[in-house]
């Protein structure tokens, strides 16, 4: 399995939402995937999902897992990583295949997410809630908070609508298709990180 860990020091930039994203989106692709938790919160139930759910937050477990991912042939492993744990961070960040840091388009989301590049040289920004038509009253503003971002380290940008109907937050029984959107962005996210692994071998 390949291993994809999302991280950030900041809240709320969309970590867990495009760990299941990204796994849905490997679903769809055939692939087999698994979404690990590491938050010290108590994670949410995801039953009837087409991708696994870990609760990684003991880190023997997790070693234990990460242990098995690398050892099989296929599939996509999804680390949605905490802010709040820094030790856990550094490791993690050395057994992933690629780590990806979700980036905001307003306040301190930047600068925050370039420390963290600071921190994990190799890893590439994501930006999150882009709007993405080109005509939207936002863009210009947008346009012009992202240029102090790298451009050769900003792996790909994803839609404000991405995650309209609340994807992550599961437990709705029995688990039901995602509308379009999240679909079509499932897949494009997967398409674009599935390129990005192929091109690092
Ligand atoms: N592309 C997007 N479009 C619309 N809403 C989004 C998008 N990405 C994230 N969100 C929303 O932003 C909120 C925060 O996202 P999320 O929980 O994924 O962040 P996080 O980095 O995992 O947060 P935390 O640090 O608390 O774990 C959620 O309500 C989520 O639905
Ligand atoms: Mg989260």
């Amino acid at each position: 399995m390949k291993i994809v860990a999302f991280f950030g020091t900041k809240g709320g930039t969309g970590k867990s939402t495009l760990s299941h994203l990204l796994a849905y989106g490997a679903s769809l692709h055939g692939q087999a995937a698994l979404v690990v938790h590491t938050d010290a919160r108590e994670p949410e139930r995801h039953q009837g999902r087409p991708y696994h759910y870990f609760d990684g937050r003991d880190p023997g477990r997790l070693y234990a897992l990460l242990e098995r991912a690398k050892g099989t042939e296929a599939g996509l492993c999804v680390i949605d990583g905490a802010g709040n744990r820094p030790g856990l961070t550094a490791t993690l960040a050395k057994a992933a295949d690629l780590v990806l840091i979700p980036c905001g388009i307003g306040g301190q989301d930047a600068p925050l997410a370039l420390a963290d590049l600071e921190q994990i040289p190799a890893a590439w920004l994501i930006v999150n809630r882009w709007p993405t038509l080109p005509k939207h009253p936002r863009r210009p503003k947008a346009e012009a908070y992202i240029a102090q971002l790298p451009r050769e380290r900003v792996l790909c940008r994803l839609g404000e609508s991405a995650a309209a109907d609340r994807f992550t937050e599961s437990d709705r029984a029995p688990w039901t298709t995602p509308s379009a959107r999240v679909t079509t962005a499932a897949r494009a996210l997967y398409r674009r990180i599935a390129d990005q692994l192929a091109a690092q071998v």
